[in-house]
């Protein structure tokens, strides 16, 4: 499966910190936001990456993570001309996709926790239909929502609702068939004029193909689209890392323990970033191999 992540948006919510910088390149602790999503679409064994931006900021996000073949990996651009909306990524995606199965993250969407890989795994190994998730969350208003019946069937989607019936929001990761841009090209501008992911879901709940898989209390789901959950996010990174040892989200990392590269690379990728912590860290591992055993 193939992967798309959407760092576009104005992210005026951030002023002034975004005003001049897409918010997705800004830091989130030790690394720019961007890795993060991209480390979920590598965990789930994606090797081929679309990252679609605006105009403005398309350039540093090629900068930042050029042709990914030094993760062993690849990677394309293209440009969202105005945020027309999340389903509109794969109308813009369709030829990358080439009449396959794809799988959407959102730029700004962190995701950590225990068993996350198996989780990705099964849903990346989709033939049919759509894979979404559920977080249960304190204000669902600002979200997609899901709600269920007793049996955990799916009963209705809802985009933002001002009385949400569950508490479940609908994060931004997406596992889709090789219909997805078929349905995604028959969408129509909602009211507020934006193609809609939760329009595109409805699709697939009213064919019967929606699953929708439930992230539990102790997983972490974080987004920063405020100055507060930018900064929590930030400290929720910092506190796993200075604990545990381990670099969470560290793209290199996965890269290797996926076996896309080797020791040698990952040297060469260390030694790149010189005398920082980040890079001493990877040339660590590449040098002992001792956390090699450890699962990502
Ligand atoms: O974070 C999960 C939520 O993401 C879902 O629960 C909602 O169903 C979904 O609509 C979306 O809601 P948001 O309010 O977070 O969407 P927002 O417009 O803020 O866009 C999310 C990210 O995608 C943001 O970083 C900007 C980027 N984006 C957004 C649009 C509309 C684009 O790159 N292009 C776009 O056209």
């Amino acid at each position: 499966m193939k992967g798309i992540i959407l760092a576009g948006g104005s992210a005026t919510r951030l002023y002034p910190l975004s005003k001049a910088i897409s918010k997705q390149i800004m830091p989130v602790y030790d690394k720019p936001m961007i890795y993060y999503p991209l480390s979920t679409l590598m965990l789930a064994g994606i090797r081929e990456v679309l990252i679609i931006s605006t105009p403005r900021d398309l350039p540093v996000f090629r900068e930042l993570l050029g042709t990914g073949e030094e993760l062993g990996m690849s990677f394309e651009y293209c440009v969202q001309e105005r945020p027309e909306g999340l389903a509109q990524a794969f109308v813009l995606g369709a030829d990358f996709l080439n009449g396959g199965p794809g799988c959407l993250i959102l730029g700004d969407n962190l995701f950590y926790g225990q068993g996350f890989s198996a989780m990705l795994h099964r849903a990346s190994a989709l033939k049919k239909g759509a894979c979404i998730f559920g977080y249960s969350v304190k204000d669902p208003r600002a979200y997609g929502v899901v709600e269920f019946d007793d049996r955990g069937r799916v009963l209705s989607l809802e985009e933002k609702p001002e009385h949400p019936r569950s508490h479940y929001a609908v994060p931004g990761l997406y596992f889709y068939d090789a219909t997805v841009t078929a349905k995604a090209a028959s969408l129509r501008p909602s009211a507020r004029g934006e193609y809609e992911i939760t329009d595109l879901n409805k699709l697939y709940l009213e064919e019967g193909t929606l699953r929708v898989e439930i992230f539990g209390r102790g997983f972490a789901w974080l987004d920063t689209g405020n100055c507060d959950s930018l900064l929590e996010a930030g400290n929720f990174v910092a506190t796993i890392q200075n604990r545990q040892g381990y670099r969470v989200s560290c793209i290199e990392e996965i890269a290797w323990r996926k076996g896309w590269i080797d020791n040698r690379q990952l040297q060469t990728l260390g030694e790149r970033l010189g005398k920082t912590e980040y890079g001493r860290y990877l040339m660590e591992l590449a040098t002992s191999g001792k956390h090699k055993k450890q699962n990502t």
